[in-house]
This record gives structure tokens, C-alpha cells and sequence, in this order.
């Protein structure tokens, strides 16, 4: 893992690029993610098909120690998950409208004791916490990811100044 520019506002420290170089590092983000994690946090992935945002919830799912993370049939929107919290992984990819959303009633998880991965969280910002650490990421190379931490709030700003302390030692695996 490069840490990559950092990127300073000039208010605070709010942000933050990390670069992933294989599936196995962008799991062990999400797993050091996973580990920091508390009730309530709220981690919104936006980036284009096939980035990783899947590898990244894979890792938070570890870190979290969920045992038995297994892919699910792709017309699942919302999966629950037990580990030292709940994780609550929701896909809105297949969702256009923004009534399509709110009909899901996610606010009882999004504000329920667990944690809330959304992936393609793009598609329902104004309806998602004002709140939230918004990790967007992009495509470098076939085996580089981009990570942009961007932080909503005071919690995530706590965790974007854990994050830099971060280290993550280089292994072999794969997120499929
Ligand atoms: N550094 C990397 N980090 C994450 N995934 C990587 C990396 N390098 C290559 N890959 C590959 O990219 C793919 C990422 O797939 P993944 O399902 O996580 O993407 P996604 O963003 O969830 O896609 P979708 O939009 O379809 O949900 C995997 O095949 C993975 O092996
Ligand atoms: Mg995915």
C-alpha cells in the first residue's frame, strides 16, 4: 500500500489517498477498516464497475470478524452480517430512482448499531447520513486502485487520522 498524496484542506485534515496494489492489499484496508469500526459508522463506496468496492466490504467483513462472508445471488440489495458488529452491506447498484431508495427503508439499518458499507452509495447521497466517511475509488492499472477518504464529521475524521497511521504489509489473494 502507497500512502498517495495527501490531500489537506486547508480547514483540517480531511482527506486521504491511498493506493492499493493487488486485491489482497485493498482486503487488508478493509479489514483494518473493519477493526476500527464502531456502531453507527457509516462507509459510502462510490466508483465505476469492477473497482473493488465488493473487495473492500470483503475486508471490513473480516476485520469484523464475519466468518462466513459468501457472495450473495446479485438481486440482493441488503445483506446482514454478524460479527463482533453487524454489518450491514447494501448494493444500490440496481436501483435508479432516488423513491426507489427511500422505499427500502434502510434508515433502520443507517441508524441502527451496526455497521453500513453502501456500495454505489453515488446513486442515493441525498438520501443517505449527511455523516459519513465517503471512500471513492478509482481504476489506475489492472491490479492499482485509487482510495480518496473523504470525511463527513467528526467520527470520520477520527478515523481518517487512524487511517494514516496505516501500514499494510503486501500479500497474495484474491477477492473472487
Ligand atoms: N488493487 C485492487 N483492489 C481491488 N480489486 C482489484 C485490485 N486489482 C485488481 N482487482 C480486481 O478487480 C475486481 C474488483 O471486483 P469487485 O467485485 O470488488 O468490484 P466492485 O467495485 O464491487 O464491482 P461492481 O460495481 O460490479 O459491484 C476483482 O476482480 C479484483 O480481483
Ligand atoms: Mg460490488
Amino acid at each position: 500500500m502507497k500512502i498517495g498524496r495527501s490531500l489537506y484542506r486547508r480547514s483540517g485534515r480531511s482527506q486521504l489517498e491511498l493506493i492499493s496494489l493487488s486485491p489482497g492489499q485493498t482486503q487488508n484496508l478493509g479489514a483494518h477498516l473493519g477493526r476500527l469500526a464502531q456502531a453507527g459508522d457509516i462507509l459510502l463506496l462510490v466508483g465505476s464497475l469492477g473497482t473493488g468496492k465488493t473487495c473492500l466490504a470483503q475486508g471490513i467483513a473480516r476485520g469484523l470478524n464475519i466468518k462466513d462472508y459468501v457472495l450473495s445471488p446479485s438481486f440482493v440489495i441488503v445483506r446482514e452480517l454478524y460479527g463482533r458488529l453487524p454489518l450491514y452491506h447494501i448494493d444500490l447498484y440496481r436501483l435508479d430512482r432516488i423513491e426507489e431508495i427511500m422505499d427500502l427503508g434502510l434508515d433502520e439499518y443507517l441508524y441502527g448499531s451496526g455497521v453500513s458499507v453502501v456500495e454505489w452509495a453515488d446513486k442515493g447521497l441525498s438520501v443517505l447520513p449527511a455523516e459519513h466517511l465517503l471512500i471513492e475509488i478509482s481504476y489506475l492499472s489492472l491490479n492499482e486502485r485509487s482510495f480518496r477518504f473523504k470525511s463527513n464529521g467528526k467520527r470520520y475524521r477520527q478515523i481518517l487520522a487512524e487511517l494514516r497511521q496505516l501500514s499494510i504489509k503486501k500479500v497474495r489473494s484474491s477477492c473472487s
